[in-house]
């Protein structure tokens, strides 16, 4: 049913604009999809990693500079994905290329310190306003350093989760991440659900899952389990529900809560940091953590983690008393990329731009939302941003898996056929922008937008 003042959605137009918009895509990638049959004979689905088998089907990218990548068919897109939000500083930017290319002439790895990550981690220091830092090479890696590290200096097992979220792959978070609706039990009190076959209950059990936005169920849980929670782990900012923003006082009142029962909180900033500010949440929010899990963009392109934290805790590291260790961690490439990222490219003046990058697709994306009455509204933060098709407001997974998934499926399909490439599975997903994005790249993706309003209810 249409909310007052907006039109309803008329679902059998979607799906035969769905149907017109694949068929126009696949004659786009030919190239791509005769390519995957030869790939699939020796990389398992002709992808590396299974959500780059998202539908229609597989794009292979053959390169990228500045705001635009390129496909095997030789399409040019304007890139919103920017490889799950990792490129804010754009492809190939002058100054990371320099200097990879200057640390790769000097010796790729050593297994060794370098002087590059002590910059970084000072650099960290400083907008997460955490002390102490230690590197890895994965969003996952840096969470699941997070919990074992909540674990020992609590010398307690359970760790609180958000139901919607997703950590990384590793056993101890990948629970309740897109819960199956037949399993997921009631909002109040959500059923922890292991995401993958593979995932043995034990670690299942050690995890008890809330609703986002919600302090009451945070605390219905300290009460229930007592003196066993090590801590909770929450994205400050949901970011694969479109974006979900915290409600005032929920990070604060997290915090409390946690430090209030003997627990620790850690915010994955995985998608958050130094892409909604410079500091992530930590600056957007105001409300500093024990732990900050950080990947993605402060790595410029190269894989990365990071975990910085406390004294209380990160000192456990710094001391011995807690191993955390990886063959590549600090590796000098990486390093390299990511002092280049943080301290020439993602500058105070990066940072404005971005800002300008999205009010230019948040006020674009709003005004065609007012003048076409879609039942949608816009969020926007930094260098991320969605449209949520929804005319109430989304404060957790739960609302937002109630959003039926064809309308955005449809408007990321629309954008790619017209030269905009937003992330895959676009349901839970954002856009991303990067400081070579131009006036021009933000109209382009609101005119599809446009476009696409305009067939919807035409
Ligand atoms: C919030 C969040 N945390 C952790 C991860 C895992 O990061 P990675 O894929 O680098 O292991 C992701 C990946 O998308 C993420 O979005």
């Amino acid at each position: 049913m249409a909310v007052r003042g907006t039109v309803e959605l008329d679902f059998e137009l979607v799906d035969q604009l769905i149907e017109r918009e694949e068929r126009a895509l696949a004659e786009k990638h030919g190239r791509s999809m005769a390519y995957r049959a030869e790939a699939s004979r020796h990389l398992a689905g002709g992808v590396s990693s299974s959500w780059q088998a998202a539908p229609p089907h597989v794009v292979y990218v053959t390169h990228g500079r500045g705001s635009k990548i390129y496909d095997l068919d030789g399409n040019e897109y304007v890139d919103y994905h920017l490889g799950y939000g990792v490129m804010v500083v754009g492809h190939a930017h002058p100054k990371v290329v320099e200097a990879v290319q200057r640390r790769v002439a000097l010796g790729s790895h050593f297994a060794q310190p370098t002087e590059e990550a002590t910059a970084v981690a000072e650099e960290l220091a400083r907008r997460f306003r955490l002390p102490l830092w230690r590197f890895g090479n994965s969003g996952t890696e840096a969470t699941l350093d997070a919990v074992r590290l909540m674990r020992a200096a609590t010398g307690r097992d359970l760790v609180i989760k958000v139901e919607g979220t997703y950590h990384g792959h590793h056993d101890s978070l990948m629970v309740s991440v897109v819960p199956d609706p037949e399993l997921n039990g009631p909002r109040e009190r959500p059923v922890s659900v292991p995401q993958t076959r593979g995932l043995p209950q034990a670690f299942v059990d050690l995890v008890r899952v809330v609703p986002f936005n919600d302090l009451q169920a945070v605390e219905r849980v300290f009460a229930e389990e007592e003196g066993r929670v090590a801590g909770m782990i929450v994205e400050p900012a949901m970011m694969n529900c479109g974006v979900i923003l915290p409600e005032p006082g929920y990070l604060q009142g997290l915090k409390d809560l946690c430090h209030r029962h003997g627990a620790l909180l850690a915010f994955d900033e995985v998608k958050t940091g130094a892409t909604i500010a410079a500091g992530g949440a930590v600056e957007a929010f105001g409300v500093v953590p024990d732990l900050v899990c950080l990947a993605k963009a402060i790595g410029g392109g190269l894989p990365v983690g990071a975990i910085g934290g406390t004294e209380e805790t990160m000192g456990l590291v710094a001391r011995g008393e807690i191993d955390q260790q990886g063959t590549f961690n600090g590796n000098p490439l990486t390093m390299a990329a990511a002092r280049a990222t943080l301290l020439e490219v993602l500058t105070p003046e990066a940072y404005r731009r971005l800002d300008e990058i999205n009010a230019i697709l948040v006020e674009g994306c709003r005004a065609v939302i007012e003048r076409y009455r879609l039942p949608a509204y816009v969020v926007g933060l930094g260098a991320k941003g969605s449209v949520i098709y929804s005319s109430t407001p989304v404060r957790e997974f739960r609302d937002a898996v109630a959003i039926d998934e064809r309308i955005s499926y449809l408007a990321w399909l629309w954008q790619q056929r017209r030269g905009v490439f937003k992330s895959p599975w676009a349901k839970y997903e954002t856009w991303t922008t990067s400081v070579a994005h131009s006036d021009e790249d933000a109209r382009r993706y609101v005119e599809n937008f446009e476009e696409l309003a305009a067939a919807l209810t035409s």
